[in-house]
């Protein structure tokens, strides 16, 4: 595996690859690995000759209150999670190679960046489509793999490729969860041992919404009703919200198009997101 801090050096070493008409595969990260990260680059390699991960704490995706300074990091740990998984290049560009002091170029996501996590996280999907737009320009990955426990990310990246004729192909990989339900994430880290158990309400509210759709419950409120009565043990709810998974808006009742279940909540002082997808059987 090498490890590469600049563009200029990404792309002599990717030229390589290119030329020999090997599939470039993407998975960008903000690091402190964990096997959610992983799963996006055994996809990757499933799929692709050459394997690239990055990692960088974007800053333009942090709001001013944001964790931005205390994001969890742990450069050593990264780089052998990354060898032993098989990626052939770490990219893990500083600030200053990302965003040059003259920087002044934003991508401006629409519709689908305002509701769920736009509307709490102003300015955030801005700074993700804004990096990972760039990202992609460093990389020019053919297939680039995101988390759906990100849904509105993937949603928002999904539209800005196609927006912008970005020949690369997105692909989403299902949440990877803790045995008990808890869904992955770096910001696991912050949570005591206390906080932990009490987050366990996110999946577990999600999780009895899915049964009880699975069972043939189609109506929306009722859905959304049963997974708020487990979320009662989180401080603060941001959002529950049940809706169309191609719009991200209130999804219509009964469902008769995939819907997704939606949650950001606080526990103690970390925040939490995560999802399920509710799908139709097809007939
Ligand atoms: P980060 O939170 O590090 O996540 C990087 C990728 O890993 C995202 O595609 C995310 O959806 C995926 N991921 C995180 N937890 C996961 C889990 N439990 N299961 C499956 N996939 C999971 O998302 C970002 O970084 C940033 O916004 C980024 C896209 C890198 C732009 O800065």
């Amino acid at each position: 595996m090498q490890t590469i801090t600049t563009v200029a050096e990404l792309r002599r070493t990717l030229a390589k690859a290119r030329s020999a008409d090997k599939r470039v595969g993407f998975a960008p990260t903000m690091g402190y690995l964990h096997d959610g990260h992983l799963a996006l680059v055994a996809a990757s390699r499933a799929q692709c000759d050459v394997t690239v991960v990055s990692i960088f704490v974007n800053p333009t995706q942090f709001g001013p209150n944001e964790d931005l300074s205390t994001y969890p990091r742990d450069f050593l740990r990264d780089e052998k999670l990354c060898r032993d998984a098989g990626v052939a290049i770490l990219f893990a560009p500083d600030a200053q190679e990302v965003y040059p002091t003259q920087f002044e170029t934003f991508v401006d996501p629409g519709e689908l960046a305002k509701p769920l996590c736009g509307a709490f996280r102003p300015g955030h999907f801005r700074g993700v489509a804004t990096v990972v737009c760039k990202l992609f320009n460093m990389v020019q990955p053919d297939v680039v793999f995101f988390g759906q426990k990100d849904f509105q990310q993937c949603a928002v990246v999904r539209r800005m490729t196609n927006d912008l004729n970005l020949p690369i192909e997105i692909v989403t990989v299902p949440t990877v969860r803790e045995p008990d339900g808890l869904a992955m994430s770096s910001r696991n880290r912050y949570l005591s041992e206390e906080e932990r158990r009490r987050a366990l309400a996110i999946s577990r509210g999600l999780f009895a919404a899915a049964d009880e759709f699975r069972s043939g419950e189609r109506n929306v409120e009722k859905l959304v009703a049963i997974a708020s009565r487990h979320l009662k043990t989180v401080d603060r709810l941001q959002y529950l919200e049940l809706v169309d998974g191609d719009t991200l808006k209130t999804a219509d009742s009964p469902l008769r198009r995939p819907a997704v279940l939606c949650v950001a909540a606080y526990v103690g002082s970390t925040r939490l997101i995560d999802n399920v997808i509710l799908a139709l059987p097809t007939p």
